[in-house]
């Protein structure tokens, strides 16, 4: 795992990768969330524009349009997300499509029922939680963190974003799709590549090229000899659409599968495992309570996801006139529903910008919620816990080097981790 530095390098920097998408914000959001707020929990105007930041937008090739700027409307608190989320029929996962010729670049994530509900059935037997803490951990995150940590073990300080969060991921989901770990990395870098970068759209096509080649040739291998892996299951897999019937997934389908797969699940548990760590380290008590009641990790974990969620805010496009929190949403309209104000609505929360490993258990909106909630969340949890637990075990005096920068939360609006997290092991 060592050869691979300078890409790992390249891949997870978290403000290098704002740069590269062009989203870098140099303030912290949540002062500027909590005023937006105070002026309602549903305003007119994209998330953004409402906190008065430089204007940028994941889904622009669907925002802009022949005829000018859609209308964008922004959700900041928790109630009105939740409806927002829910409100499936009307505000729709259409605003994932790319362009208007390949609408199936991010398969389920951009489907609306019908067809996603029978898609994501198709599939949701392999990630839920006896899956994950059985399956993905004994058989994928247990090994790949024992070796990272074994490697750590040879050395008295570290950069844990670099050699431990970036890696547990991507390593993981990429042995549940049948790559090896070198695969793997440039599976990721075209798969990044393939979604659009400032390189233009030349250099997408070639990305997309190698990212539907490389998917094949594990397609191609797994028909001939199934294994234990994702493909060989999709490759059983049936879905059954209403007024289709019952089919088995094309190679494309199954292609586009492991894209969203990599692409969901290698970037967010990565920023996310680093905001954990930085949470418990920041405090040494928090560390100590953890460390000596590992029962409390999952709810470090949980709290995590709604003090810093690394994707803060998720959109959806009106298809039919709607109504949230008592605005009204006019057809072809974008909502922006910002997760990380509604995980810190002080209506739900006592003292929400507090990272309380102790809060009484409430569920928070960091995985989304409804018809689209995030279908890797016990996977990313396992990820976590067991990275976490291998830490402390392995280091138990574990703490952030206090002769390199501190650590911070950086980024865009839309992505955020930690800028770098340098710690003395022993
Ligand atoms: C901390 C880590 C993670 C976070 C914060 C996260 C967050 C989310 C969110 C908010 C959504 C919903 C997006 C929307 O409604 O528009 C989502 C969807 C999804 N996530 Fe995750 N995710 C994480 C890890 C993972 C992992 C590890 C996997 C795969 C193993 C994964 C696979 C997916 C898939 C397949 C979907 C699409 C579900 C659907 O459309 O029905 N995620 N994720």
């Amino acid at each position: 795992m060592k050869s691979d530095d300078a890409l790992y390098d390249e891949l997870y920097d978290v403000r290098s990768e704002a740069v590269e998408l062009g989203n870098l914000v140099e303030v912290d959001p949540f002062g500027l969330i909590e005023a937006a707020r105070e002026r309602g929990p549903v305003q007119e105007g994209y998330l953004r524009e409402v906190l008065g930041v430089p204007f940028w937008h994941r889904h622009r090739s669907v925002i802009e349009t022949e005829k000018g700027r859609r209308k964008g409307f922004t959700v900041l608190s928790f109630a009105e997300a939740e409806a927002a989320f829910r409100d499936n029929a009307r505000l729709s996962n259409r605003i994932y499509h790319m362009n208007p010729t390949d609408d199936r670049m991010l398969g389920i994530l951009e489907m609306d029922n019908p067809e996603h509900f029978a898609h994501r059935k198709a599939a949701q037997s392999l990630f839920i939680k006896p899956r994950a803490v059985g399956m993905w951990r004994d058989r994928w995150i247990n090994d790949i963190v024992n070796a990272i940590a074994e490697n750590l073990g040879t050395k008295s300080r570290a950069e844990l974003n670099m050699e431990l969060c970036a890696r547990v991921p991507v390593h993981t989901i990429s042995a549940a799709v049948g790559l090896r770990g070198d695969d793997a990395l440039i599976f990721r870098k075209a798969l990044i590549a393939s979604m659009g970068t400032r390189k233009g759209p030349q250099a997408q096509m070639e990305a997309m090229a190698t990212v539907s080649r490389m998917s094949m040739e594990q397609i191609e291998i797994r028909r001939k000899t199934p294994g234990d892996d994702i493909i060989s299951w999709l490759i059983a897999a049936e879905v059954d659409i209403p007024d289709e019937g019952k089919r088995q997934l094309s190679d494309a389908e199954i292609v586009t599968f492991c894209r969203l797969l990599l692409l969901a699940g290698g970037g967010t548990s990565w920023r996310q495992m680093g905001i954990l760590l930085f949470a418990l380290l920041d405090d040494r008590e928090r560390w100590e309570a953890v460390r000596s009641d590992r029962k409390l990790l999952e709810p470090a974990v949980q709290e995590s996801m709604r003090w810093n969620p690394n994707n803060p805010v998720f959109s959806r496009l009106a298809i039919a006139d709607t109504e949230i929190g008592g605005v009204a949403i006019p057809e072809g309209s974008v909502v922006d529903i910002c997760l990380a104000a509604a995980n810190r609505d002080p209506l739900r929360w006592d003292n929400p910008g507090e990272f309380d490993i102790h809060r009484p258990a409430k569920p928070h909106i960091g995985f989304g919620l409804g018809a689209h909630m995030c279908l890797g969340r016990n996977v990313a949890e396992s990820e976590m816990v067991v990275a976490v637990n291998a830490l402390m075990d392995h280091f138990p005096d574990m703490r952030i080097d206090p002769d390199m920068p501190a650590p911070f939360i950086t980024g865009g609006i839309e992505q955020r981790g930690i800028s770098a997290l340098h710690v003395v092991l022993k």
